[in-house]
């Protein structure tokens, strides 16, 4: 059983936003879930160290351990802790970092588990201090300490909880403070996947959509969908309903490209937001280093959006670089861009 009291803040979403899930896409997104590791596509290394876990806990009659993944959105966290959840036989509470308030309403979440399930907490960077704490003695012990009363009077008492697995999921590993770290049995990193991965993904959800696309349709969708899973099922409606518009019944790499173009997706799957940070870096800028809060000033982007969805993408591609005085564009951000890059060394100069 999955409960949910997960604040969707979703109400400002672009349709091809790597972060979120809107309306009516989010009903589909649901469909598109794989439910099961087989299912699930790529992250190897994740995956078969997951299956030993869950083996080895199951062939003890153990809880399994908490464990914390961490990655850019979009990229399968919530997903694998509902498969994880699904594989073990026990239900999983949904919820994240800022909506665990108080310490009380971590304690009520606490207190309704049952022996084995799950509570996966999303943004778990963004849990406060006292919440935090608390959880500490429930990871480590299964126990609540309460304070009863106030003042000299005050005294604690200690409630035991059923033994659960704790399942974290974060875009910013750094922002997790050690002690919770060290409180996972496990942590693993999730991957930007490749086309060929994105590219059955694209398949196995036009097929659940009822599309159908030829293979080389999937797999220039897959070469423009961010090396995100998120983002290639986003695409796949979108291009579905192109194409559906257009009275192709086949979604065709004539198709693919004329959908994107509209979408204003270009050759490396940059989306207009990704372009306007490039665009900024090499003319407003002129190519110099730029602190995180002038970018944000200067593209309208919030500062968290551009270090979780953009800049991971962005320097994964090799178009942007992070130096100690700021993010710089490259060589090959002048190229995409078209532009003739300034001899190299002046970069730097050029804002002083
Ligand atoms: N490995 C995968 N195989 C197939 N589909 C996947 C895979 N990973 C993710 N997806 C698809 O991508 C969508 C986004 O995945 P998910 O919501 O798990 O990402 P997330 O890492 O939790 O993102 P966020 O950080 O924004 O919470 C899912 O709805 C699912 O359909
Ligand atoms: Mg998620």
């Amino acid at each position: 059983m999955i409960e949910s009291n997960h604040s969707q803040e979703d109400d400002q979403a672009s349709p091809l936003d790597a972060a979120q899930s809107t309306g009516e896409d989010a009903g589909l997104d649901q469909n598109l879930r794989p439910v099961n590791l087989d299912e699930y596509v790529g992250q190897a290394a994740v995956k078969e160290n997951l299956r030993i876990v869950m083996q080895a806990a199951k062939q003890r009659g153990e809880t399994l351990e908490h464990l914390l993944f961490y990655g850019p959105p979009g990229l399968g966290k919530t997903t694998l802790a509902l498969i994880i959840a699904r594989e073990m036989g026990v239900n999983i509470k949904i919820t994240s970092g800022p909506a665990i308030e108080r310490a009380g309403d971590l304690a009520s979440l606490l207190t309704n588990l049952n022996q084995g399930d799950v509570l996966f907490i999303d943004e778990i960077h963004r849990l406060n201090k006292v919440v935090e704490e608390v959880l500490y003695p429930a990871m480590e012990d299964y126990a609540l300490d309460i304070v009863l009363g106030k003042g000299p009077g005050a005294r604690s008492i200690r409630m035991d909880l059923p033994k659960f697995t704790l399942i974290g999921a974060t875009t910013r590993i750094g922002l997790i403070s050690s002690p919770l770290r060290d409180r996972f049995g496990a942590t693993w990193r999730l991957e930007y996947y490749t086309p060929e991965e994105l590219q059955q993904i694209i398949q196995r959800s036009a097929k659940i959509l009822g599309a159908k696309i030829e293979t080389q349709a999937s797999l220039k969708l897959a070469q423009r969908s961010r090396l995100t899973p998120r983002i290639a099922n986003r695409l796949v409606k979108r291009v579905r309903d192109f194409a559906q518009v257009n009275g192709h019944d086949t979604i065709t790499e004539t198709v693919v490209n004329d959908a994107l173009k509209l979408l204003e997706v270009d050759e490396l799957g940059l989306d207009k937001n990704d372009r306007r940070i490039l665009e900024a870096l090499v003319h407003k800028f002129s190519g110099s280093p730029v602190g995180l809060s002038t970018l944000a000033a200067a593209t309208g982007e919030e500062e968290d959006t551009i270090t979780d969805v953009h800049e991971p993408f962005l320097i994964r591609l090799g178009l942007i670089t992070r130096t100690p005085k700021g993010r710089q564009a490259t060589t090959a951000a002048y190229q995409h861009l078209g532009v003739t890059a300034p001899p190299s060394g002046s970069q730097q100069k050029s804002l002083l």
